[in-house]
C-alpha cells in the first residue's frame, strides 16, 4: 500500500465531500481517531471541530496529554469535561454488559450527540476501520451505525453524513499511515486500550475511589512493562478484599491483578512468563498504593479467559 498516496486521496475526498460546511470528530488518543483528526484537519482546517471527551475513566494525565500533543501539532482540541455524567450513569452498576452499555449510551446519545447539535456540523468524521465493519457483519460487535447512536435520524436530518476515511484499512496499515503523518511511537505503536477504558478493569461498581486505585496501579504496570515489547499489559481491581497487615494492624484490603499477554490479533493470547524480579517489583509498588494489600499475577491464556475482565 502506498501510504503517501492514501493520505493525499483521503484529504481530497474529505475536502470534496464537506465543501464549505462544518464537520466534527471525537479524538480518544487511540491510533484510529488520531489519524482521522490529522487527515481531517489537513483537509478542513478550521471547518473541523475536534473534541476530546473526558469520561473519568482515562489513564493518569491522559486527557491533558492528548490535548497538548495535538495543540503542539497546531491542531486545536476542545476538552469536554463529562466526568460527572459518566460517573452518574455508572453508579450502582455491577453487570459488565450494563456497564459497557451505560458508557456507550452516555457517550453517543448524550454527550457527543449534544456536541454535534451545538456545533452545527453536518459531517461526522469517524475512525471506523475494516476490522470494525467485518466484526459488525459477523455479529461480534454492536452495529456501527454512528448516526443512530448519536440520536440522529438520517431520514429526518437530511444532510448529515458520516465520513469514514479509514474504512478500507486494517490496524497495521493505520499504524503505518500514523507514522507517515508524523505521529510519534507513543500513538502509532500504542498497546491496545479498550473503549470502556479503566471501567473494563474494575470488577464491580465503578466509583471515583475505585478508579483512583486502578489508575495508580495501571500507571505502575505501564511504567514497568513499557519496554517489554509485549502485546498488552494491565492492572485490574477485583471486587473482593483480603486480610493483610499494615503498621501492625489487620487491614481488609483491595486486591489488584496484573495481566500481561502476548497476542497477534487479540483473538487468542498467551500469558507472558515475566521475570521473577519484575513481578516482585510490581508487587512491591502496587501494594504501596493506599488500601491495596495484595497483588496477583494472572496465568490464564485466552481462551478460556478474555484479555479484559469486564
Ligand atoms: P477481550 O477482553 O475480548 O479483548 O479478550 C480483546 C481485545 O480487545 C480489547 N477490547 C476492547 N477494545 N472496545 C475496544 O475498543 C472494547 O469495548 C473492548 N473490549 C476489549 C482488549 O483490550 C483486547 O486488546
Amino acid at each position: 500500500m502506498d501510504h503517501e498516496r492514501f493520505i493525499e486521496d483521503q484529504i481530497a475526498e474529505i475536502k470534496g465531500a464537506v465543501g464549505g460546511a462544518k464537520a466534527i470528530n471525537a479524538l480518544s488518543g487511540g491510533v484510529d481517531s488520531s489519524v482521522v483528526t490529522i487527515l481531517g484537519h489537513r483537509a478542513l482546517g478550521d471547518q473541523l471541530k475536534t473534541v476530546f471527551v473526558d469520561n473519568a475513566l482515562m489513564r493518569e494525565g491522559e486527557p491533558q496529554r492528548v490535548v497538548t500533543m495535538f495543540r503542539d501539532m497546531g491542531i486545536p482540541v476542545e476538552l469536554v469535561d463529562a466526568r460527572d455524567e459518566f460517573l452518574a450513569a455508572l453508579a450502582g452498576l455491577t453487570d459488565p454488559e450494563e456497564k459497557r452499555e451505560a458508557i456507550t449510551d452516555t457517550f453517543y446519545s448524550k454527550v457527543f450527540g449534544r456536541l454535534i447539535a451545538e456545533s452545527e456540523a453536518k459531517f461526522l468524521l469517524h475512525g471506523t476501520i475494516l476490522t470494525d465493519i467485518e466484526e459488525t457483519v459477523a455479529g461480534i460487535k454492536r452495529q456501527h451505525n454512528i448516526l443512530a447512536q448519536v440520536g440522529i435520524d438520517p431520514a429526518e436530518a437530511y444532510g448529515y453524513r458520516v465520513l469514514e476515511p479509514l474504512k478500507a484499512l486494517r490496524k497495521d496499515d493505520v499504524r503505518e499511515v500514523a507514522a507517515v503523518l508524523g505521529l510519534g511511537g507513543d500513538i502509532a505503536q500504542r498497546i491496545p486500550f479498550p473503549g470502556p477504558a479503566l471501567a473494563a478493569r474494575i470488577v464491580g461498581e465503578v466509583t471515583p475511589e475505585r478508579l483512583a486505585i486502578v489508575r495508580a496501579a495501571t500507571a505502575i504496570v505501564e511504567e514497568e512493562l513499557s519496554n517489554s515489547g509485549v502485546f498488552q499489559y494491565m492492572a485490574v481491581l477485583l471486587n473482593d478484599r483480603a486480610t493483610g497487615i499494615r503498621e501492625n494492624k489487620r487491614e481488609f484490603g483491595q486486591i489488584i491483578v496484573v495481566r500481561c499477554v502476548d497476542s497477534v490479533d487479540a483473538r487468542t493470547a498467551t500469558t507472558v512468563a515475566l521475570p521473577w524480579d519484575t513481578l516482585k517489583r510490581l508487587c512491591e509498588r502496587i501494594t504501596g498504593i493506599n488500601g491495596v494489600n495484595r497483588c496477583l499475577y494472572d496465568l490464564t491464556p485466552k481462551p478460556p479467559a478474555a484479555i479484559e475482565y469486564v
